[in-house]
Order: structure tokens, then sequence, then C-alpha cells
């Protein structure tokens, strides 16, 4: 269900030039409904200029914690980031959704894991909730954390992550590379490229004794490391990954084109959520479930609409639909029928989806 609270803003701070951090107070009645994984995100809701806006941003904080914090970077004409950067202030009251998302592995404290992360600018968030995650309740798993940023005073979080470095002593590993600094080590200068990643692999990371990968970035990086690491032996399933989409590649574009002239119109949509069922009939205005269905007065989680912080994810019960874009379902996800609604086009005259999932 899309279930949105009301929640008080106990801090804000200024984290660096261009990113604030959030925190929230969930009120004791609520901290069982908000209880979250490492790596999921919350979905905040403001009035911004009469208009109703979403946005998702990943938790920071770590369960282990109690604490529920999120990072929010400017961006340039970003409607809700410049309002959390300008305007939020300690005491005021926004909207905001359970935690969502699957980004992140299950902690035991009996593992005796090697993770590896690699990060670029705002996309550490997820990455430290997981690091002081697994430091902290697994005492035999270990971090090594590979993070690109402009310059040294832009690095997000480099303060809790120093500190962290001290706690786990000997347990956390970080490497810092600055794209518009120069320092004296060259491979600490600029992106990751090829010549960089072969000396990370052979110098740096143990590939055949690295447990799981999690990477947060922009997709060019992401996709550019995780294709790297999965050449070099890595198995697939142990490359876990969440995107900022910059732009759509050509392949995204053409089925976006050839979905978008696909006919809905007549498809018969069963909706489940909160354990009720709603029903309506597409009309050719809205090629995709969650609009159409958000057109029928079906009131359902959403924040991006761009395939991108899988707020909106349901499970296909009956029915075929194909998703315009996907950046943010991993392959066994969508194996198991789950889909993001805001990017489903019916394909059948009969489609049920389940929200409960
Ligand atoms: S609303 Fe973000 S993926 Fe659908």
């Amino acid at each position: 269900m899309a279930d949105f609270h009301k929640l008080k803003v106990a801090d804000v701070y200024r984290e660096t030039n261009d990113t604030s951090v959030v925190t929230f107070e969930v009120p004791t009645e609520l901290q069982g409904t908000f209880k979250f994984k490492q790596g999921q995100h919350l979905t905040l809701k403001a009035t911004i200029n009469d208009e109703d806006v979403r946005r998702s941003y990943s938790l920071c904080s770590s369960p282990n914690e109690n604490l529920w914090k999120v990072a929010v970077k400017q961006i340039p004409g970003g409607k809700f980031s410049t309002f959390v950067n300008s305007t939020l202030k300690a005491g005021d009251f926004l909207e905001v959704m359970t935690p969502s998302g699957t980004f992140g592995v299950p902690v035991n404290p009996e593992n005796a894991k090697n993770y590896l992360f690699f990060a670029a600018g705002s996309g550490i968030t997820p990455i430290l909730s997981m690091i002081k995650t697994h430091l902290a309740s697994e005492p035999n798993s270990t971090c090594k954390l590979f993070y690109v940023n402009k310059t040294a005073k832009s690095i997000i979080f480099k303060e809790a992550l120093e500190q962290l470095r001290n706690t786990y002593f000997g347990r956390l590993e970080i490497y810092y590379f600055l794209t518009k600094e120069r320092r004296d080590i060259e491979l600490f200068n600029g992106r990751f490229d090829d010549e960089k990643m072969k000396v990370l692999t052979t110098t740096f990371i143990d590939l055949p004794d690295t447990n799981e990968v999690f990477l947060c970035g922009p997709e060019q990086m992401v996709n550019f490391v995780s294709q790297y690491l999965i050449q070099a032996g890595l198995p697939k399933e142990l490359v876990h990954f969440e995107l900022f989409v910059t732009g759509l590649s050509e392949e995204d574009i053409k089925r976006a084109e050839r979905l978008a002239k696909q006919n809905v119109e007549g498809t018969e949509v069963i909706i489940i959520d909160g354990g009720k069922e709603f029903s309506f009939t597409m009309t050719k205005e809205f090629d995709n479930i969650l609009d159409a269905a958000l057109g029928a007065g079906a009131d359902l989680p959403f924040a991006c609409k761009g395939g991108v912080c899988s707020t909106c994810k349901c499970q296909v019960k009956e029915g075929d639909v194909e998703m315009k874009i996907n950046y943010a379902l991993e392959a066994d996800e969508v194996d198991q029928d789950y889909v993001l609604s805001c990017q489903a086009v019916p394909k059948t005259q009969k489609v049920v989806v389940d929200f409960d999932v």
C-alpha cells in the first residue's frame, strides 16, 4: 500500500557544500513499520509550489542505529533537492513512505565475507549503511570501498567513513579517487578505467576471495565496473548495483518507442493492494499500469516514474506485461515476474498485478 506517514524532521545539516543530511523522528509506535534493511530507501513527498513532488533517497544510517537518515544532494534545477537544501529545517514535517528496496544482502553474524563497494558521489549513501551494518553485525567480515568524488572537499561522509575505519581497524579499507583535483599517486586521479581496474583487481582486490560486490553511482560507472569484474571472473550473481540514470541507451529508446505503440486500450487490469482488489479498464491515454491505475483513482506507491527507484514494484500474477525500461530490478526478480508498474505495458487482454509483495 502507498503508506505515507507524516514524520517530523529532527535535524538537517550540511554534509558538504551541496549535500544535506536529514534525520527523521520516528515515533515509537511507528518504529516497527519503519524497520528497514541496509541499502533500502525512503520515498519523501512534499507539496512544492502547489505540486505533489516525490523522490526516493537511500538511507545512510544502519538499522542497528535506530536512526532514519537520508542524504540529499542538490541537483541543478532539482525541485525536491533544492527544497531540502534551501528550505527544509528541523521541526518541519514531511510525508515519508515506509522503507523499500532490495539493494542489499542478508546479514548473518556467522558470515566471514569479503565485501567490495564501488561508489561515486552521493552513491555512497546506501553503501555507507551497508558498510556500517556488515562491520557491526558480522565480526568476521571485511569491507573495501573504492569511492570517486570530484574534490577532497566534496567527499560525502568522509568523516563518518574515517571513523568507521578507526573503529573497525583492519576490517575496512577505503580508497578515494578524485576527478577534479590531482594527487601524487596517479592511480587515485580520475574515474575508473581499464588501466585502473587492472591495477585494482591485481593488487588491491582478491577476486576469488570476494563474496559480494555493491556498486552505486552513475550508469556509465556502474556498467563499466560491473562488466569489468564479471569479465575478470567474478560470478554475475555476486554483483549488485543501484544506478543514477543520466540518459537512455539506444536499445531502451527503441523498446520504449515500440511499446508506446502497443495497443493497450480495453485491457482489463486488476490491482491487488492492501489485500483488496481494484479493477479498471485501460484507455489509450496511459500506456503503463501505474499511470492508468492512478488515473482510475488507485492510491499506489511511486516516486521516480522513471524505472529507477523500484518504489512502484509489483508482481504479475496473471497475463503478461513488458517493461519499457528497468534500472531497478535484478534478473532474479524479473524471473519471478516482478515488474516496475510505472514501466509495465500490458501485452495480454487481462493483467493481474499484486503490490502486496
Ligand atoms: S516509480 Fe520509480 S521505478 Fe517506478
